[in-house]
């Protein structure tokens, strides 16, 4: 599946980045723990520069407790500094600050010296679309501050947001980027609903949901749809429509139908908590 997105408002945010990169001490990264390697932009590394860097894995209630684990090494293994989180919940804020706090504490150290007293740390809050920079900026603050958006791809204007005395955020609009080096990247994008349904194959993505469920979490499609999984993707859709009732007039499997039920299921976690990377993955690629 070839994707590529990359609309105007997009190419402007990421120029608008690089200028404020130059106003902070710290980029703040919001990825997506079901998909930890393709949700992060790589046009972040290198507008992030030398700059104090934090990844917080994001809708880690939707993800694998063990996998979420497994990242966690991950992270400390290569010395990058990584909280788990659920955005909606102010339950990870207080580890966050401190996390927060250890990362700036040598450059705390340093104005100190150079006499500047109570400087806010000041952190530029990244993420693609729909990773849920909005929901996290507005718990962390404890109220509404950034507006949400559920659609990816909503624009928004510059924001900074005092967090507390000596916290300042800059909010970013979510950017994707150019064009996805392999297509595992824009598939897992579009199975977690990164990108916009609108512009991508309901079939190919729902198949590419029905191989990776069997891959790596066999037996759940047969819990959820009483159907063993048997043949190619695309027949095991069929029969999973026929099953379920996903049918036009005459009788016949509505596959987009269906497929619209499988992404919907794995989004909700009918399909139970899952993640679709692995940190093994990233030697693979
Ligand atoms: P964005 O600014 O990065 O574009 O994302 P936003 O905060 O708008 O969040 C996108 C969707 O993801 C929202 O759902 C939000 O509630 C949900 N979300 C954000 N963080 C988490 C999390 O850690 N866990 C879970 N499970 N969901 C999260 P929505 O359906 O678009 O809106 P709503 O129905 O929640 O209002």
């Amino acid at each position: 599946m070839a994707i590529q997105w990359f609309p105007g408002h997009m190419t402007k945010a990421v120029r608008a980045m690089e200028e404020d990169i130059k106003l902070v001490d710290l980029l703040i990264e919001l990825a997506d723990a079901r998909i930890p390697i393709s949700s992060r932009n790589p046009e972040f590394d290198r507008i992030a520069g030398s700059k104090l860097r934090m990844v917080i894995m994001n809708k880690s209630d939707l993800a694998d407790e063990q996998a979420n684990k497994a990242w966690l090494s991950y992270y400390e293994a290569n010395n990058i500094s990584a909280v788990l989180m659920d955005a909606r919940s102010s339950k990870g804020t207080g580890e966050l600050k401190k996390k927060i706090a250890d990362l700036c504490a040598a450059k705390k150290a340093r104005d100190l010296k150079r006499g500047i007293k109570n400087r806010p740390v000041r952190a530029m809050v990244v993420g693609i679309p729909n990773v849920g920079k909005s929901t996290f900026i507005n718990t962390y603050a404890g109220r509404a501050v950034a507006k949400t958006g559920n659609k990816p791809g909503v624009t928004r204007g510059k924001q900074w947001i005092k967090l507390a005395k000596d916290l300042e955020l800059l909010d970013t609009p979510g950017v994707l980027w150019p064009k996805f080096d392999d297509e595992a990247t824009g598939m897992h994008l579009a199975m977690i609903g990164s990108i916009s349904d609108d512009i991508l194959d309901k079939q190919e993505i729902a198949c590419g949901i029905i191989g990776f469920m069997e891959e790596r979490y066999a037996g759940r499609l047969k819990e959820r749809y009483e159907e063993d999984y048997d043949g190619t993707p695309y027949e095991m859709l069929e029969r999973i429509a026929l099953k379920k009732g996903c049918l036009k007039k005459g009788g016949e499997a509505d596959l987009d139908k269906c497929a619209g039920m499988i992404t919907d299921d794995l989004r909700s976690m009918k399909l139970g908590r899952i993640t679709i990377e692995l940190p093994e993955d990233i030697i693979q690629k």
